[in-house]
C-alpha cells in the first residue's frame, strides 16, 4: 500500500472510532430541501417552497407533478428557440409577442435565482451574514459541512488529487478547437472587459471573498471602484474622463496624470502604464481596447448632454452619462452578447419599461459558481493577430504599446477576423495561461 492508501486508512478509522458521520455529509435532502442536523446524529429536511415533502423532500406535491409534467424539458424549448428561422423572424416582427416573451424570460430566469441570497463560502445554512455581508461571493449550492469524511461530503477523493496533473490531463490545449459558434476575439476580450466588473476576487481574504461590493453592473471597471479613483481618472469639466491624444487619437491618460495604482509589470514606463478603471485592464491590449472605447464613448455622450443642458454642472453632466452608459452596455450585452451566446433565433430585446407593471423586487449578488463557470480561458488562441503580425503571448501581455501603435480600428478589426476557442468540452486552454485554471483550486 502507498502512502496515500494508508492515510486514506487512516482517515476512514478516524471517522469510524469518532463515532457516527454527520448525516448531513450524505446530501439526503432531495430537490433543493435543506439538511439540519437534530440531536447528536439524526437530521431532517427542510422542505419549505421545494414542492417536495417526506423525509428527504422526494415526495411530490400534486399540483408538482402537474407542473413538470406539463412544463417543456430546457433541450426541448432550447431546440425550438434555435430552429425554425422562418418562424422566428414572422414572431419577431409583432411587438406584442415579442415583449411578452421576454417579459417572461426575465421573470422565469429570475425566480430561478434565491433572491434575497443563501448562502456563502462560510456558512451553509442561512445567516444575517449571507444577507447582508456584501464582501462575499453568494453561493447557489452550500458549501461541504467542514466535519464530512470526504471533500464532497461522503463521496469521491479522500485527498483532492493534484490540481496541475489534473489540469493538464482534461483542460490543456493539444491543438486549438475554433467555437462552433464562430465567436471571434472581440467578443473574447467584450466577455473578459464586462464580467471583470463583478468577478473581482479578493484574494488578501480569500477566493470567498470580493472587492466589487455592487454585485452587477455598475461600470466600475470604467469609473473605478472607489471614490477617490474615480476623481483621479475624472477630469473635472463638463463631466468628462481624462484622456490623452496619441497620434491624433484619444486614449486613457498615463498614470502620471492618473495616479491610480494599476498593476504592470517595472519593464512599462510609467509614461506608457495607462490608468483605467479597473487596475488589472494592462495585462491584455483587448482590455484597453475597450477601455478607450468606454472612454470616448462616455466623453462623446458628455458632449451631446452639455449641449441640450448647458445648465448642468459638471457633477450632473458625469453621473448622467455614467446612468447612460450602464444602459448602453445592458443593452449591448443583452441585444448583441447574450443575443450571439443563446444561438437563439428569437430577438431579445432591451427595454427596462417591460418589467416597470411587474410586482418585481430584485437584489443582484454574483454567485461563486458564477465566476468559476465564466473562466472562460480556451476563448484565448495560440498566438494574437493583429493586422500583418502575429504575437506569442509573452509579447502581448502587458504590452499597452500595441493599443497605441496599431490604433483602436486595427485591433478592432484584427480581433473581429481572429476565431476566438472553443469554451466548453475541454482541453482547450493555451498552456501559457493554464496555470489560471490550476491556481484557483477551491
Ligand atoms: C490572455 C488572456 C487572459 C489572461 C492572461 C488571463 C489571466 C487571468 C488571471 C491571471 C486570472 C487570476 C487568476 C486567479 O484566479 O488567481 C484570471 C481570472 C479570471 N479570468 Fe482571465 N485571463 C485571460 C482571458 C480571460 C477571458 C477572455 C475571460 C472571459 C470571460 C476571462 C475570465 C476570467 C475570470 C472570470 C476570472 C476570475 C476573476 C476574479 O474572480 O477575480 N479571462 N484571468
Ligand atoms: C432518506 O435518506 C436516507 C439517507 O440517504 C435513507 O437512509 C432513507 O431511507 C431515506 N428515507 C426515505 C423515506 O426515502
Ligand atoms: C464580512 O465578513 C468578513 C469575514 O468574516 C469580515 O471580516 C467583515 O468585517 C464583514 N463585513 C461586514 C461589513 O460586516
Ligand atoms: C503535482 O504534479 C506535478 C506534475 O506532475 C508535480 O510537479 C507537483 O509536484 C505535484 N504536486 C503535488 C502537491 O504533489
Amino acid at each position: 500500500m502507498d502512502a496515500a492508501g494508508i492515510l486514506m486508512l487512516l482517515c476512514a478509522l478516524e471517522v469510524v472510532a469518532a463515532g457516527a458521520v454527520n448525516p448531513c455529509c450524505y446530501w439526503p435532502c432531495q430537490n433543493k430541501g435543506v439538511c439540519v442536523n437534530v440531536g447528536q446524529e439524526g437530521y431532517e429536511c427542510d422542505c419549505s417552497h421545494t414542492g417536495y415533502y417526506g423525509e428527504n423532500c422526494t415526495l411530490s406535491y400534486f399540483w408538482t407533478s402537474v407542473h413538470t409534467f406539463l412544463k417543456p424539458r430546457p433541450a426541448f424549448s432550447h431546440y425550438l428557440l434555435t430552429h425554425y428561422k422562418w418562424l422566428w423572424n414572422v414572431v419577431n416582427k409583432i411587438s406584442f409577442i415579442t415583449d411578452n416573451m421576454m417579459r417572461l424570460v426575465l421573470t422565469a430566469r429570475s425566480s430561478l435565482i434565491p433572491s434575497p441570497p443563501t448562502y456563502n463560502s462560510e456558512y451553509h445554512y442561512l445567516t444575517w451574514e449571507g444577507y447582508a455581508n456584501v464582501t462575499y461571493f453568494t453561493r447557489l449550492l452550500p458549501p461541504v459541512p467542514k466535519d464530512c469524511p470526504t471533500p464532497a461530503g461522503t463521496q469521491g477523493f479522500k485527498i483532492r488529487p493534484n490540481v496541475t496533473e489534473l489540469a493538464q490531463e482534461f483542460l490543456l490545449r493539444r491543438t486549438f478547437i475554433p467555437d462552433p459558434q464562430g465567436t471571434n476575439m472581440m467578443f473574447a476580450f467584450f466577455a473578459q472587459h464586462f464580467t471583470h466588473q463583478f468577478f473581482r476576487t479578493d484574494f488578501n481574504r480569500g477566493p470567498g471573498f470580493t472587492k466589487a461590493l455592487g454585485h452587477g453592473v455598475d461600470l466600475n471597471h470604467v469609473y473605478g471602484q472607489s471614490l477617490e479613483q474615480q476623481y483621479h481618472l475624472r477630469l473635472f469639466k463638463d463631466g468628462k474622463l481624462k484622456f490623452q491624444v496619441v497620434n491624433g487619437e484619444v486614449y486613457p491618460p498615463s498614470v502620471k496624470e492618473s495616479p491610480i495604482k494599476m498593476k504592470y509589470p517595472s519593464t512599462v514606463p510609467v509614461e506608457k502604464q495607462l490608468a483605467v478603471g479597473h487596475n488589472l485592464f494592462g495585462l491584455v491590449p483587448g482590455l484597453l481596447m475597450y477601455a478607450t472605447l468606454w472612454l470616448r464613448e462616455h466623453n462623446r455622450v458628455c458632449d451631446i448632454l452639455k449641449e441640450e443642458h448647458p445648465t448642468w454642472s459638471d457633477e450632473q453632466l458625469f453621473q448622467t452619462t455614467r446612468l447612460i452608459l450602464i444602459g448602453e452596455t445592458i443593452k449591448i450585452v443583452i441585444e448583441e452578447y447574450v443575443q450571439h451566446l443563446s444561438g437563439y433565433h428569437f430577438k431579445m430585446k432591451f427595454d427596462p419599461e417591460l418589467l416597470f407593471k411587474e410586482q418585481f423586487q430584485y437584489r443582484n449578488r454574483i454567485a461563486l459558481e458564477f465566476g468559476h463557470l465564466y473562466h472562460w480561458h480556451p476563448l484565448m488562441p495560440d498566438s494574437f493577430k493583429v493586422q500583418d503580425r502575429e504575437y506569442k503571448y509573452e509579447d502581448f501581455l502587458f504590452k499597452p504599446d500595441i493599443l497605441l501603435d496599431f490604433g483602436v480600428d486595427t485591433l478592432l478589426e484584427s480581433f473581429t477576423k481572429q476565431r476566438a476557442g472553443r469554451i466548453g468540452g475541454g482541453r482547450n486552454i493555451n498552456g501559457a495561461i493554464l496555470n489560471v485554471a490550476i491556481t484557483r483550486e477551491m
